[in-house]
């Protein structure tokens, strides 16, 4: 899920307050196996080690979103959250929420001794979903009141964490199987920034698998090097990248060709909050002249394109996105053939749904990259890795 901060003025009041507290929070990275610490840092400062948390597919025929337990409360309540790279805060639904949360398991504050009620609210506003659909004007939109809790994933507890407490939702969020979103953005906040000044590395793994393979997880703290082989290649974020993930890249290709359009540079934002991919207009077109010219806009659903479902399963359709590594070397990360096709269309089930969908201003991969390879976000050294799996 991704707020669009240069549109949405709820999401730049909540970034800007958290990016102060995040600035005195983003710590320095302790290499556990190099770093000879002296022995009275050590006993001040004891490293932490990286917990597992294991995550679900939510699967409609297309793989949506991995979700996973936090606890939060004393005695702990278990909430489970998308671990969104596209956000910035923690918010999960609560007793408050009225019918509209009624498909979530909601938390109870009145049952945990360690809630504080900072009593403010506000709302937040995605311009990225849950589904393979565009989103259309505050269709997805949470109303929120502010607290402090307790927040554990694993072992590894931080108290009196900022959170919001989802007090009403658009019915957009009534399918999500899951209770609330953990933003996991660029710089440290929450139960992450508080774990990191207890000494955990400043940097967590996602390992987002498709739905047939399954034992998808995050690793908050390290990297879980059984699950790839090779090497990661990391590439650093643009300077001045503030909370979001983005990664520069030169060019893109279609089955191996480039086009004018596909050589422009452009930042791409990396969102584990999002299934399908956006790209502005004219990129989305370019793109899909290579695939096929049967592929057009959908126009009951504005920046969706689709195709005959008969048609779809046989296109050749590999993009491959260009990266430059850190030591200068290009990459590509590719998108296979397989996730052209996101499934019918609800006003026309003989049309399906392809993957890219218009909307300019932004750039933006989510799922259908991620689950292709192993990505380890560096809070710390501000790049990003990542390996085939
Ligand atoms: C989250 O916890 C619930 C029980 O509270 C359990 O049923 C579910 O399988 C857990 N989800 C994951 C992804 O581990
Ligand atoms: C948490 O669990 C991990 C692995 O299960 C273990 O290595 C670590 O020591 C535990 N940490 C604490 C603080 O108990
Ligand atoms: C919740 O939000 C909906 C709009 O999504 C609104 O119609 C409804 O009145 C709100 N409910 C409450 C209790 O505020
Ligand atoms: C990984 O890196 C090591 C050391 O740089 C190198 O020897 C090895 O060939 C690399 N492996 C792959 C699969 O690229
Ligand atoms: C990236 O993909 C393009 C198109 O398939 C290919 O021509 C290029 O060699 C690839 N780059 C690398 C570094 O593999």
């Amino acid at each position: 899920m991704f707020c669009f901060k240069r549109l949405l003025s709820f999401c730049l009041l909540l970034v800007s307050a958290q990016t102060l507290v995040a600035a005195q929070a983003v710590p320095q990275t302790i290499h556990l196996q190099s770093r000879v610490a002296p022995v009275q840092a050590t006993l001040r400062r004891r490293a932490l080690n990286p917990v597992t948390v294991p995550l679900a597919d939510f699967f409609l025929g297309t793989d949506l979103q991995w979700f996973g337990n936090i606890s939060v409360g004393t005695p702990p309540q278990s909430v489970s959250v998308v671990f969104d790279t596209g956000s910035s805060s923690l918010e999960f639904a609560s007793t408050l929420c009225g019918t509209a949360c009624n498909n979530q398991v909601k938390f109870d504050s009145s049952k945990s001794s360690t809630f504080v009620d900072v009593g403010t609210t506000s709302s937040i506003t995605f311009s990225t979903g849950v589904g393979v659909d565009p989103v259309i004007g505050a269709n997805y939109r949470l109303t929120l009141r502010a607290g402090r809790d307790t927040v554990s994933v694993g072992n590894l507890s931080a108290p009196a964490t900022s959170l919001f407490l989802i007090t009403n939702q658009t019915a957009k969020f009534g399918i999500d199987p899951f209770s609330g979103i953990q933003g996991m953005s660029a710089r440290a906040q929450g139960f992450f920034a508080s774990l990191i000044s207890q000494g955990l590395p400043s940097l967590f793994s996602l390992f987002v698998t498709p739905n047939a393979v399954g034992h998808a997880e995050i690793t908050i703290g390290g990297i879980d090097t059984t699950k790839f082989t090779g090497n990661l290649t990391f590439a650093s974020l643009p300077a001045g990248s503030s909370s979001t993930w983005v990664l520069n890249s030169p060019q893109l290709f279609v089955n191996g060709k480039s086009t004018t359009v596909l050589k422009a540079s452009r930042n791409i934002i990396f969102d584990s909050g999002t299934s399908n991919i956006l790209f502005p207009t004219a990129t989305a077109n370019a793109l899909y002249a290579l695939i096929s010219p049967n592929i057009v806009p959908h126009t009951a659903e504005p920046g969706t394109y689709g195709i005959a479902c008969n048609l779809i399963n046989t296109l050749p359709a590999v993009i491959d996105i260009g990266f430059i590594s850190q030591s200068g070397a290009p990459f590509n990360l590719t998108i296979p053939s397989s996730e052209l096709n996101v499934g019918p269309f609800a006003d026309n089930p003989a049309i399906c749904q392809t993957l890219i969908n218009a909307f300019d201003g932004l750039s933006l991969v989510g799922g259908s990259v991620l689950k292709h390879y192993y990505s380890v976000w560096d809070v710390g050294n501000q790049r990003m890795g990542f390996a085939p799996i």
